[in-house]
């Protein structure tokens, strides 16, 4: 029988009439051997109250329950004991057939008229009464998942939306107060123009500092866009190692109040067909990171390849990353350092990783925590071959 591989149950008789209890506690011994470790464990209330008590005492598999007792009858009994165990499927034990139905409209999962009550329907019952109940609680469980789930979702869903409304709203006038700061800075910012020195120091830092809100400006427009497709290379020929030499250069004063200085090795000159603009923010973004994560170290940047294929390394002898945060710090938002310690808002790999992708190229990363990272990208030259507008070499008739 089905119901004998069930473990020992544990089942609690909620019975104010002795004679009932005794017939089914003998007719249980019986079938069972009168073991007592037979498969089910009888633990005997005479009332609502003492039935919460043994349920205080110890968890029940399931609960027999007469619906009249000296502390409450009728379907109220079925509401009460339900809300004392909301996870423990509940048989009860009726003379009406009304009754049982109603009883299950509360929450029992199952009803026994009594008289007819003999061991093998009341262990089948109790045995899908607990079955029945598992289920529900892994549907609900499940239910409970999928609406967490959504929540996230639409948590996350809101806060790209806001960025992006954000970036727009911020790029246009921070955009301008750069190219402000920066006309200001070529009137009045130089000794010849009668600039002092204390001017000149307080516009840089404004032009520093608006660069850099420019930069945080781009980079969520440019999530934004990656995120809702609209998403098109523009390309052109590039000399790869001429960006990194100008994104080096936009980056002075960084370096300066960092400590770490950029050593460009390899190439003099590397050319392929890639976007400009997006190359820039892949170099500047990896770039950015090296000197924030650099513990003021020494970064050095290689640029080398062969005729199909461009390679960029980019390595820093900083903090490093553990193993375990490499695969996820490339996806949006996430970061592997305190916030308080390093601001960022774990955006650039994100843009690295799409940017890299839309060409056609990959990005590594080797790290050790302590030691540093190297973060190593490769691009096509010529982009994919559907969309490259130099023929690809032709092979021979016999190629397969
Ligand atoms: N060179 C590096 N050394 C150590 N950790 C790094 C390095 N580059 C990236 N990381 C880790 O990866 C995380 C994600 O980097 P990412 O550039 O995407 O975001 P961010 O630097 O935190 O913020 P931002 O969006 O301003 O770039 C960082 O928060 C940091 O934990
Ligand atoms: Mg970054």
């Amino acid at each position: 029988m089905a119901f004998m591989r069930l473990p020992r149950l544990r089942v609690l008789l909620v019975e104010d009439n002795p004679d009932d209890a005794r017939l089914l506690r003998r007719a249980l011994d019986r079938e069972q051997g009168g073991q007592q470790g037979g498969s089910i464990t009888l633990t005997h209330a005479r009332r609502l109250s003492e039935a919460r008590a043994a349920l205080d005492a110890g968890a029940m598999d399931a609960i027999l329950l007469d619906l009249t007792l000296p502390d409450s009858s009728g379907v109220m009994t079925v509401r009460r004991m339900h809300e004392a165990a909301p996870e423990t499927p509940i048989v009860v034990l009726t003379g009406s057939e009304d009754l049982g139905i109603e009883a299950i409209h509360e929450g029992a999962q199952d009803y026994l008229t009594k008289g007819e009550v003999d061991v093998q329907l009341l262990q089948r019952a109790l045995g899908y009464a607990i079955e029945r109940q598992r289920q529900q609680e892994q549907a609900r469980e499940l239910l409970n998942e999928q609406a967490a789930r959504m929540a996230a979702e639409e948590a996350v869903r809101a806060r790209d939306e806001f960025l992006s409304v954000a970036a727009h709203e911020l790029y246009t006038p921070i955009a301008a107060l750069q190219l402000s700061v920066q006309s200001l800075i070529r009137d009045f910012g130089a000794p010849s123009t009668g600039g002092t020195s204390a001017t000149q120091r307080k516009l840089r830092i404004i032009d520093r500092q608006s660069a850099r809100l420019v930069r945080l400006a781009h980079s969520l427009l440019e999530v934004s866009s990656l995120r809702s497709g609209r998403f098109e290379l523009s390309r052109q020929q590039v000399d790869l190692v001429a960006i990194v030499a100008e994104v080096t250069a936009g980056l002075e004063a960084e370096l300066a109040r960092s400590g770490s200085t950029i050593n460009l090795h390899g190439e003099r000159s590397l050319v392929g067909l890639w976007d400009r603009d997006r190359l820039e923010q892949v170099i500047t973004n990896l770039l950015t990171n090296a000197i924030k994560y650099g513990s003021s170290q020494p970064i050095d940047v290689i640029v080398s390849g062969t005729a199909a294929t461009a390679i960029l390394t980019v390595t820093d002898h900083g903090i490093g990353i553990p193993q375990e945060r490499q695969q996820r710090i490339f996806s949006r938002y996430e970061r592997a350092v305190p916030a308080r310690q390093y601001g960022g808002m774990g955006l650039g790999l994100y843009i690295v990783a799409r940017i890299v992708d839309a060409h056609g190229g990959f990005v590594r990363l080797e790290s050790q925590p302590g030691k540093g990272s190297t973060f190593t990208v490769g691009l096509p030259r010529l982009g994919p071959p559907s969309i490259s507008p130099v023929p690809l070499p032709q092979r021979g008739p016999h190629a397969e």
